[in-house]
This record gives structure tokens, sequence and C-alpha cells, in this order.
């Protein structure tokens, strides 16, 4: 099965940002991951919803959207009006993290659940059978273009072999540092889906690097 291609626009060129994801839509990657920051959560602010309005209008591929925000379930029903197809949101960020995912999942998106670089997999047992999604940060969380943390590729594979035992249907996401590279020892490892954003945006050809991720 090819992986799933989630082209990240924090690194699109915002002064293009329409050209940017007309170039998604003409491109092989099946979502658009969206990162939406507070300064709180995460040292930096990227945007927020009057600008993402724009983007979801324009999209015509399913947003996958990744908070990294402090009360993630405060805006439940903003991320639901973006029409999102993912709502991402951080371990860290939820005190009570069994209760916001079925929040999104009554709002009608698909629940997913991130963990940062220090946060085992093992914490993961009793949520995998409620979520759709694993999202496995691989740098952490705050900016584009950071080198890739060896160590998520054991991650992966320990959430693969949770995936199996608890017979969960979850997909297994990692985002951060995500080239060729580190994708295709990522997809070996067990990876469904891969975040990219300086690997598309800073290459020559975006939609090539698209094309030759989802082809690894
Ligand atoms: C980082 C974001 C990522 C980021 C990835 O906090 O969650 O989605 O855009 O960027 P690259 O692929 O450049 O590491
Ligand atoms: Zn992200």
């Amino acid at each position: 099965m090819k992986p799933i291609i989630s082209p990240s626009i924090l690194s699109a060129d915002f002064g293009n940002l329409a050209r940017d994801i007309e170039m998604i839509n003409r491109s092989e990657a099946e979502w658009v991951h969206i990162d939406i920051m507070d300064g709180v959560f995460v040292p930096n602010i990227s945007f927020g919803f009057p600008v993402l309005k724009y983007v979801a209008k324009l999209s015509q591929k399913p947003l996958d959207v990744h908070l990294m925000i402090v009360q993630p379930e405060k805006f439940i029903s903003e991320v639901k009006a973006l029409g999102a197809h993912v709502m991402n949101v951080h371990y860290e960020a939820c005190t009570h993290l069994h209760r916001v995912i079925q929040q999104i999942r009554e709002a009608g998106m698909q629940p997913a659940v991130t963990i940062n670089p220090a946060t085992p997999v093992s914490l993961l047992k009793d949520i995998i059978n409620d979520v759709y999604m694993v999202l496995i940060m691989s740098v952490n969380p705050g900016f584009g273009g950071q080198k890739f943390i060896e160590h998520s590729l054991e991650k992966v594979r320990e959430l693969r072999e949770l995936i199996t035992l608890t017979g969960s249907k979850a997909l297994i996401e990692v985002d951060g540092g995500v080239n060729p590279d580190t994708g295709k020892r990522l997809l070996a490892a067990g990876a469904d889906v891969l975040v990219a954003g300086n690997a598309v945006f800073s290459a020559p050809d975006p939609m090539e690097a698209i094309r030759a991720l989802r082809n690894l």
C-alpha cells in the first residue's frame, strides 16, 4: 500500500498560499497538513482560523489539522467549521484525553492523538482503540525544517506492535524531518502517513517531491 502524504503548509510561501494549495490539489498528496500553534504549548505562533477559512475553501484535499495548543477542546467547533477530516490533539495538552477524543468524534471528525518525542508509546495503551490515528512527532513541535530524531523509528515499531496486539485500526502518522531517506525508513518501520513541510516546499519541484514520497 502506498503511504498517505500530508504536505505541511507551514513551509509554504504565505505570499503565494493560494498557488501552493493549488499545487497540492494537483499533486499525489492525499491530505493537507495544517499546523496550528498558540505560543504557549509550543514556542511559536503559526496561523489561526481567519486564515484557515481561505485555506479550507481552496483545498480540494481533506484537512489534517494538527493543534499544538493548550486546551484544544475549546476549538472543536472551529476546526469542524473548516470541514476538517482529522483533528489531531496532543496527549500532553489534554487532561481528559478520552473525553476530547469522544467530543471530536461526536462533532463528526476523525480523532487523532499526537505524542511529543519524550512521550512514550506505552502511554497510548488505553486510548489506542478509540482513535483513528496516532501522530508521532519526530521533532519537537513548533518549527519546520528541523532534524529528524532517529529514536522515532523505534517508537513507530513499538506503536505498530501495540496496534497489532490490541487489534486497533489506528493509522500511524509521523511529522518532523521527513524526507525521502527518513521517509523510507519510517515506512519500513510501519508508518502509514508521512507529513512533510520542508522536504516538499524547499524542493525545486514540490509536486515531484510529493510524488517521490508517495512512491518510496
Ligand atoms: C512542526 C510541525 C510540522 C512541520 C514539519 O511543529 O508540526 O508539521 O511543518 O516540518 P518539516 O517537514 O519541515 O520538519
Ligand atoms: Zn504538524
